[in-house]
């Protein structure tokens, strides 16, 4: 797959966007007053998720000019490339594979020579074991005592994931089990995440795809300090064995780090970091959750696989999102992209899906090598309806830059409450459609003065509308629509790599601070050869570290 990516400029559906954003003057209150069907038919559903584009920026031509895009860039052969297992990753040379976490254990998915379904589910059935183990009782520390906190330790990919889809499926965790996440190297993190617990009911998950990451493995050693600081007395290789397991795809260092290769769960190098919560790097998850919580997790992700791989363009979502998304930054000029849940349980899902979009597409260089030929990777970020009604929201009804903004609600609350008489998911979702209502529509000066607005302040109490929006919506989140929704993005960040020429695989931009990490670190700890090799502004900035730090 190293042939040249297809210049998206150069397409006659590039040139045809072109000239209709020129001449583009969008009108969602006219475009939703001429044309009665214009919900049903920008409404499309993908398992269980209903996702209505209508208050996007588009209409009929624009989609046209944007599904010929799709087939002029190849979107199709690239996907089915992707799905066969064909080395995508072509700046690593490896298969792209996460969709074969989630195929069914009756499967069969050769690649390179090896069947990865059998595979995959040999390592789930034993995570599931483990996770069995540690939620019967039958897992104890090496005092005898139950597990009751289970402590993963990784970052980025090994973290984010974990964290997100723990938070977000609070109400299906089994009491009387926690689990807490270490990923920064501020020791702070460390200190905080342990503080308060037990070192004989705690156990560690040291998660990390290459085993070598800073991070974690000073985390981990840190905690088998504080394990063993803890339970002086006990035997010190058995306690390392009865509280701590690894996931990793590098089991060989998993062993010299002191862990038991029967407590290591293995994945393979055709996960990437970000794409891997639902292998063995979601032992956490499994943990909390359980194994049938988790399979039906994998059943929403597969489900959504399949809607992506057999929808033709013109009905498939992650299709239409991803390319919604390069007519707002190649065409509309939107720099950011907002993800607002109006669900409290998913507020890591925007930080979550900061590193699965932003590392994909983050890419100056095509896959072949060459320069980029249009904006890549705009910015996601988000927090969760209503607390960003209360604080940023403002810039995006009102201020001057287009933010197209994905909000994403649930029909029925994970915790129902009611107020007296009033039902609180209600009013909650009542906020949700009001601001998709306002963002699209606005309000005009005419409808200002009608409230009796002083005419100088009318200005500033206009809303323009025409802010695009998409609506997510579906029954409830449970642990399918979880995989739904986060295989959603997966594929939408592909789409967009497609059209973009990149390799939405390879995360190569990480690696020059790692390096310098490891030459600044003696310059700091006083080693003056070190120190010479810096810039002014570093050296400037040690000399500070050294004069304020106390000893
Ligand atoms: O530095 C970036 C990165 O490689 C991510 O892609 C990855 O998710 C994270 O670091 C953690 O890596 P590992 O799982 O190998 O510790």
């Amino acid at each position: 797959m190293r042939d040249a990516p297809v210049d998206p400029t150069s397409t006659a559906a590039w040139g045809r966007l072109t000239e209709l954003a020129e001449a583009y003057e969008p009108d969602l209150r006219s475009w939703f007053a001429q044309d009665a069907g214009r919900v049903e038919r920008l409404t499309f559903g993908a398992g269980d998720l209903v996702v209505d584009l209508s208050k996007a920026l588009l209409d009929a031509d624009v989609l046209a000019a944007l599904l010929d895009l799709a087939d002029e860039v190849g979107l199709a052969e690239r996907r089915e490339a992707m799905f066969r297992g064909e080395h995508i990753n072509v700046t690593e040379d490896r298969a792209v594979l996460h969709t074969a976490l989630r195929l069914l254990p009756d499967a069969t998915l050769v690649v390179d020579g090896q069947d990865v379904v059998a595979d995959v589910h040999e390592v789930l059935e034993r995570v599931y074991a483990f996770a069995e183990q540690v939620r019967s009782g039958a897992w104890t520390g090496v005092t005898g005592e139950r597990i009751r906190t289970v402590v993963n330790i990784g970052i980025g990919g090994s973290d984010l994931g974990p964290v997100m889809a723990y938070e977000a499926l609070a109400a299906y965790r089994q009491d009387g089990l926690e689990c807490r996440f270490i990923s920064n190297i501020d020791p702070t993190d460390a200190a905080t995440t342990l503080s308060g617990l037990d070192p004989a009911t705690t156990l560690f998950i040291v998660s990390s795809k290459t085993f070598g990451t800073l991070e974690t493995l000073t985390n981990a050693r840190l905690a088998k300090a504080w394990l063993l600081e803890g339970l002086t007395g006990q035997d010190e290789a058995d306690a390392v064995r009865r509280h701590f397991v690894a996931v990793s795809t590098a089991l060989d260092k998993v062993a010299d780090f002191g862990i038991d290769p029967a407590n290591a769960f293995g994945f393979w190098d055709w996960v990437g970091g970000r794409y891997s919560m639902d292998s063995a790097i979601g032992t956490s998850l499994v943990v909390a959750i359980g194994p049938d919580r988790f399979t039906e997790l994998l059943a929403g992700f597969h489900a959504m696989d399949e809607h992506f791989r057999t929808t033709e363009t013109a009905h498939n979502v992650p299709a239409l999102m991803g390319l919604l998304n390069v007519w707002y930054t190649n065409f509309l000029g939107a720099q950011t992209h907002a993800v607002l849940p109006y669900a409290q349980l998913l507020h890591r899902f925007p930080a979550y899906l900061q590193q699965l979009t932003m590392e994909s597409n983050g890419k100056g260089v095509r896959w072949d090598g060459t320069p980029v030929t249009a904006d890549t990777g705009e910015v996601f970020w988000g927090e969760p309806g209503t607390n960003g009604q209360h604080a940023f929201y403002q810039l995006i009804h009102q201020g001057t830059r287009l933010i197209p903004a994905d909000f994403i609600a649930f029909a029925n609350p994970s915790y129902p409450l009611q107020d007296g008489d009033t039902d609180v998911h209600e009013l909650f979702l009542a906020n949700f459609l009001a601001q998709t209502r306002a963002l699209a529509f606005g309000k005009t000066a005419d409808e200002v003065r009608a409230e009796g607005t002083a005419e100088a302040v009318v200005p500033a109490r206009v809303f323009e509308g025409n802010r695009p929006t998409t609506s997510i919506i579906a029954p409830e989140l449970t642990p399918s629509v979880l995989g739904q929704l986060i295989a959603l993005y997966e594929h939408l960040t592909f789409v967009q790599g497609v059209v973009w020429g990149i390799d939405s695989f390879d995360q190569w931009g990480v690696e020059l601070g790692k390096q310098l990490a490891q030459q600044v670190g003696p310059a700091i700890a006083g080693d003056a050869d070190a120190l010479a090799e810096q810039d002014a502004s570093t050296r400037a900035l040690i000399a500070y570290y050294q004069e304020h730090r106390r000893r």
